[in-house]
């Protein structure tokens, strides 16, 4: 097993995602997996205390009034100061430019609740529903400037049936992110997502068990 891989997670809400974090990769012992960072875009979010639960440092980077530029420069310094491999946007609901982009370049990835390039923005899966779309999933994605642009690492599927409500559809989307998260780290974490050198939108991901 390698050393210590490193890494930041950026939430906004609830934070479930997180959870699913701390407790499927950070929390196993078999894993090289650490979260060593939690940051919130504002400082009441229950995520910050699921963060605290687990002995991860926090820190609380808000928008403040500013220029977008301004504080994705104080976001990147704070990042960089926890040294990670990897960082997470795990329902990290703010735009970040490439002030912050280029200090970890090819080490930011965003979890998004749709099919890419299907329902980018703020309510996918509702969207989706409301589309009427037979299948639909979630994308962990490299994140890039542009919002919801960047190649996908990891998809998965869910169909939607007739009888499903919003809600159920909520819940079956969960449920694929709690598991394709942290799917994805572990696949970086032993070194398994390689970019194509003729595209650098196909990527290639070695997972354990393949
Ligand atoms: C997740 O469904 C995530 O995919 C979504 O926010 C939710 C956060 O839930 N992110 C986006 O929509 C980004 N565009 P959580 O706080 O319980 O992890």
């Amino acid at each position: 097993m390698p050393d210590d891989y490193r890494v930041a997670v950026l939430v906004s809400g609830t934070g479930t995602n997180l959870q699913a974090i701390l407790d499927r990769v950070h929390a196993d012992p078999d894993s090289n997996v650490s979260v060593v960072l939690v940051v919130a875009s504002k400082d009441d979010v229950p995520a910050l205390g699921r963060a605290t639960a687990a002995g991860v440092e926090t820190a609380v980077v808000g928008m403040g009034g500013r220029e977008r530029a301004e504080r994705d420069a104080e976001l990147a310094d704070v990042v960089a100061g926890a040294r990670p491999d990897l960082v997470v946007l795990a329902g990290w609901m703010s735009i970040v430019t490439n002030v912050f982009l280029d200090r970890f370049p090819d080490r930011v990835i965003n979890l998004h609740p749709s099919l890419l390039p299907a329902f980018p923005g703020m309510n996918s899966i509702e969207d989706a529903y409301e589309w009427g779309v037979r299948v639909t999933g979630v994308t962990v994605h490299f994140a890039e400037e542009h919002v919801d642009a960047g190649p996908p690492i990891l998809q998965a599927t869910t169909p939607v049936l007739y009888a499903d409500s919003p809600d159920d559809l909520r819940a079956k989307v969960r449920e694929l992110e709690h598991d394709l998260l942290p799917r994805a780290i572990r696949a970086f974490a032993r070194g398994g997502v390689t970019r194509h050198s003729d595209n650098p939108r196909r990527i290639e991901v070695v997972e354990e068990d393949e």
